[in-house]
């Protein structure tokens, strides 16, 4: 997958060299296990073959001394040889049952593995009554959550949120946060400043080491995780295409979908007007992990797989970098639609994408510094109002002088 970058480094030889180590490793174990194999069978065999030398000797000794008649000879001999071919087998079973236990204990480690983020007991057993009621048809209003608590998500709170990935580092520090239905709220601030943590623990990929997350003033450890994914949409910034058709590829948002509903999704997020320049529009193939679309188009796809697959919340990280200003345009009219009712989380660093949100913060070193609507912040003449400046110069001076072509 990278063989771009090894090729655009001229480090073809140095990878080889590598792969050369580790192949040598591999040919080592191969050769001394052949060898074991080489000694071993010839041992066996010899020692079968001695035996039956050895009985065939004692037994025609015996029959010319008239002992024993020619038949029992035989069936002495038939018998033996019946005797130790299941043996033999038994031998080869063992060996195959070996390899296989390897692969079987790799195996059963990822299977027996236990997510470190999983609903509680108590939350088990309320997706289990809810299940029953819906099953008696007591209680199977649009109302209630798979868990039998509320199905809509009004109000997502972050209460003294601390968290750290590890124990010697903390990456968030008493976030404080309350965002309503409705509401979008982007995510500002430097590399590495906290903005995509603080989203994964929102969608609860992680969870926070100290403080709460509430939803509808409820910990959202209180609440079903499937139910809790299943009403979040995700836009990444490396966003992932499958092989496949881009009419499959939208459709993963929701499987349901019809074709009309799948171009209906697309034009919202600015991606029919690149599909239909493609061969075959809808049905054109990804390519493996999408290599034959750029990584703006990407973006788009995966953009429209979140519109169809209309989520409660609506995460975006940094999911339109990649796309040129006036496609970004067009999707900021299409946003408009898509946010109504929702909650969203937008993350970017091109500030002009999230001029139009409710609320910007500021995450520095994993605080917020600043918070407020566009207008709040520039007045506020803090690391936003810089920040603003320098991009609005850059792109004046773009403008001014623009690259030169061809
Ligand atoms: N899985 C992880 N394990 C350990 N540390 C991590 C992990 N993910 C992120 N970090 C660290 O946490 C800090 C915050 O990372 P985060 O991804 O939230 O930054 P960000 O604000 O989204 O930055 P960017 O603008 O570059 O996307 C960084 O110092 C990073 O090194
Ligand atoms: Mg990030």
């Amino acid at each position: 997958m990278g063989v771009l970058t090894s090729k655009s480094f001229v480090r073809e030889k140095a990878n080889q060299k590598e792969f050369s180590l580790l192949t040598n490793k591999m040919h080592s174990a191969s050769v001394t296990n052949l060898t074991h194999a080489a000694v071993y069978l010839p041992i066996v065999i010899t020692m079968a073959s001695l035996a039956t030398g050895l009985a065939l000797a004692i037994g025609g000794m015996d029959m010319t001394s008239g002992l024993i008649p020619v038949s029992t000879l035989i069936a002495f001999m038939t018998y033996t040889r019946h005797f130790f071919d299941p043996i033999e087998q038994l031998g080869h079973w063992f060996a195959e049952m070996q390899m296989a236990q390897a692969s079987a204990e790799r195996i059963i480690s990822l299977i027996e593995a236990t997510p470190q983020i999983q609903d509680s007991t108590s939350v088990r057993e309320a997706v289990a009554i809810q299940q029953n009621r819906i099953q008696n048809e007591t209680r199977s209003s649009s109302r209630y959550a798979l868990d039998g608590g509320d199905a809509q998500i009004m109000e997502i709170e972050l209460a003294q949120v601390s968290f750290a990935y590890n124990p010697k580092k903390s990456v968030l520090d008493n976030i404080n946060l309350c965002v309503k239905r409705g509401e979008s709220i982007a995510i500002v601030g430097p590399t590495g400043g906290g903005k995509s943590t603080l989203v994964n623990l929102v969608c609860r990929f992680y969870e926070p080491t100290s403080g709460q997350i509430l939803i509808n003033g409820q910990d959202y450890r209180q609440r079903s995780l499937q139910w809790l994914q299943s009403n979040i949409g995700m836009v990444l910034q490396n966003a992932h295409v499958f092989s496949g058709s881009i009419m499959e590829n939208i459709r993963y948002g929701r499987l349901s979908a019809t074709d009309d509903e799948v171009i209906t999704a697309a034009k919202i997020a600015g991606a029919d007007g690149f599909i239909n320049e493609l061969p075959r529009g809808y049905l054109a193939d990804a390519g493996e992990s999408g290599s034959r679309l750029s990584a703006g188009q990407k973006q788009l796809v995966s953009f429209a797989r979140a519109v169809l697959a209309d989520p409660q919340v609506l995460v975006m990280d940094e999911a339109t970098s990649s796309v040129d200003t006036e496609t970004e345009q067009h999707i900021q009219q299409g946003m408009q639609r898509v946010l109504a009712g929702r909650i969203a989380f937008i993350i970017a660093h091109r500030l002009s994408t999230i001029r139009n949100a409710d609320r910007i913060i500021v995450i520095e070193d994993g605080k917020i510094t600043e918070q407020g609507n566009h207008h709040q912040l520039m007045s506020l003449k803090g690391h936003y109002h810089d920040l603003y400046r320098q991009q609005s110069l850059q792109e004046s001076s773009q403008q001014l002088n623009p690259a030169p072509t061809g």
